[in-house]
């Protein structure tokens, strides 16, 4: 199992995510996407000792925001990342990608891939700025909408030349006023 400890960048504090802060992220989970996962999905998700990694953002004592990651070998996946609409445009997203990132190296992974719906140009956006490319798609992939995925990939985590780019991200994190409490 990846080893998780609390983590602290531009005010938001990154912690695992435990079955007691389900319900706070359920209530973003609801509001944000159109198919949101259930209280099962993401208990289930926790109960896996390995493989996984879901990690809560909080300003203060207040959860803002989380993230999931599933790994499998030299890919790591992510399975899930959103924000309270209240703070969104404020890095929160960029803190718990740099992490999942981090987490992914660590766990041995050298690419990450993820899934996107079309219409959400603002994730592909926050994704982009990640390396993140389009590699194929996922016809009718969410099956509420029946909207297609992008599946997009970013290669070489491991690598100085991402490092970097990860510094870079990072030092902009930095440079922004620090989210209020
Ligand atoms: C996508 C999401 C997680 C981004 O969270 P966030 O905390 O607002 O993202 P950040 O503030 O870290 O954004 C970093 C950069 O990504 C891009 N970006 C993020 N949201 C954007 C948007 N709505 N429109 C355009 N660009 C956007 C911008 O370049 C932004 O930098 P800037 O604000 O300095 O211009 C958030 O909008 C969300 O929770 N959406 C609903 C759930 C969702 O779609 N999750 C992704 C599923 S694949």
């Amino acid at each position: 199992m990846v080893a998780e400890t609390a983590t602290a960048l531009g005010g938001v504090a990154l912690a695992p995510m435990h079955r007691r802060d389900l319900r706070a992220v359920l209530q973003i989970e609801k509001r944000v996407f159109p198919e949101p996962w259930s209280h099962t999905i993401f208990a289930s998700e926790l109960a896996l000792r390995h493989g996984r990694s879901y990690k809560v953002a909080r300003l203060g004592r207040r959860v803002v925001g989380y993230r999931g990651v599933m790994f499998s070998g030299e890919e790591a996946h992510v399975t899930t990342i959103a924000v309270a609409p209240e703070y969104h445009r404020r890095g929160v997203a960029t803190v718990l990608l740099l992490d999942a990132v981090a987490s992914s190296i660590e766990a041995g992974a050298n690419q990450l891939s993820l899934e996107v719906a079309f219409s959400n140009h603002g994730a592909q956006a926050l994704y982009r700025s990640f390396g993140f490319a389009p590699v194929g798609v996922r016809k009718g992939y969410y099956q509420l909408t029946g909207e297609d995925a992008y599946v997009m990939f970013v290669r070489e985590i491991d690598s100085p030349a991402y490092a970097a780019r990860l510094a870079d991200i990072e030092a902009q994190v930095r440079a922004r006023p620090a989210l209020a409490r």
